[in-house]
């Protein structure tokens, strides 16, 4: 496993960290606990000290379970990163979404900032949290007002460095202008490389750590990609576009030169398209999510994988055949 630091700070974090969104269960067609607190387990025992959760997954569920998790382990070798600003049980001026019963407001006013962190703090079991990261922008909270509120918080030792999530460039930089940024974090992979273009040569200028989330456009990127399956009744992935069989044949279609290169480095489409993803310039570290030990364990391989500068190319050129989502 690599490790690299996050942002301006000396925390060492591995490449592929343990994405816990689906482990909550919302959005995944529900949750199994002892899978869920095998796969952290393993994940951790493959060199993955790096995990990202958020107050939200599964509505505390998420945090809960990583906080179990992580008892049997040395809590200083480990990064958690968790998120606020996605609140379920109050109100605000901004309905984020709503779904499953649930109303999602935005909001990152500096009471409701320290009312969150001390929530995830006593869920996820620990008295410190690695990397405090705002889940989406609060139009009604100015960035430079947010970044006061976490930076109290830090100056308080609750948390040991700041994200942003979905950042407008306009609020990145203003974040950054405090000097305490150290995360962006963003969707990306090789079917979502839209943040080329800004964030991912904003990240490298500032020495910010670009976190990409969804990685494996959420199995797509995988040797399953092909095979036929049922989602749980409430998994994201049930009539979502992305998913058609028109979207699936045209990824197979980009994916047959990749394919064919994992089985020349006896590895998976996924181990191929992570390491192809980490070595994007300006590229930190990868937030994979599984559901299971097998998952983790498969997924930690593409941690000591590195492609040459042919084996690069190859993908990037595949990459090139995608002409985006239909
Ligand atoms: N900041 C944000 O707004 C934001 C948004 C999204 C995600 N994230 C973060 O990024 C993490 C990862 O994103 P994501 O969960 O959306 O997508 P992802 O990592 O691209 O996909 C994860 C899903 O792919 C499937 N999978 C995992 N390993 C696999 C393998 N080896 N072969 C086949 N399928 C595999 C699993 O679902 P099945 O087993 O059910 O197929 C898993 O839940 C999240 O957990 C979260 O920490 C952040």
């Amino acid at each position: 496993m690599r490790y690299r630091k996050i942002g301006h700070t000396d925390i060492e974090a591995s490449v592929i960290a343990f994405g816990a969104w689906a482990i909550g269960g919302w959005k995944w067609g529900g949750t199994d606990a002892n899978a869920a607190i095998a796969a952290i387990d393993t994940a951790i025992d493959e060199g993955i000290n790096f995990i990202d959760t958020a107050a939200v997954y599964g509505f505390g569920v998420s945090e809960e379970l990583v906080g179990k998790a992580i008892q049997k382990h040395s809590r200083e070798k480990l990064v958690i990163a968790t998120k606020c600003g996605l609140r379920w049980d109050t109100e605000s001026e901004y309905l984020h979404i709503e779904s499953d019963g649930k109303r999602v407001f935005r909001t990152l006013h500096a009471d409701s900032i320290e009312h969150e962190l001390n929530a995830s703090l006593k869920r996820l079991n620990t008295d410190y949290i690695d990397l405090y990261q705002t889940h989406w922008p609060d139009p009604h909270t100015p960035p430079a007002d947010v970044m006061d509120a976490l930076i109290k918080q830090k100056q308080a030792g609750k948390i040991r460095s700041i994200g942003f999530c979905n950042a407008s460039i306009n609020d990145l930089n203003e974040a950054i202008a405090t000097g305490e940024l150290d995360v962006d974090q963003e969707k990306y992979s090789l079917l979502d490389r839209d943040r080329e273009a800004d964030n991912l040569p904003i990240c490298a200028q500032h020495t910010l750590s670009f976190l990409a989330y969804s990685p494996i456009a959420q199995g797509l990127l995988t040797d399953k990609l092909n095979t036929p399956r049922q989602y749980n009744e409430g998994d994201l992935r049930i009539g979502n576009p992305r998913f058609s069989p028109n979207n699936i044949e045209r990824i197979t279609t980009v994916l047959k030169p990749v394919k064919q290169l994992a089985d020349e480095r006896q590895v998976s489409v996924e181990h191929i398209v992570l390491a192809w993803t980490l070595q994007q310039p300006g590229m930190g570290h990868v937030l994979v999510g599984a559901r299971n030990a097998e998952q983790a364990r498969h997924n930690a391989i593409a941690g000591d994988l590195l492609l040459t500068d042919e084996e690069y190319k190859r993908v990037s050129d595949a990459a090139l055949g995608w002409s985006g989502w239909e």
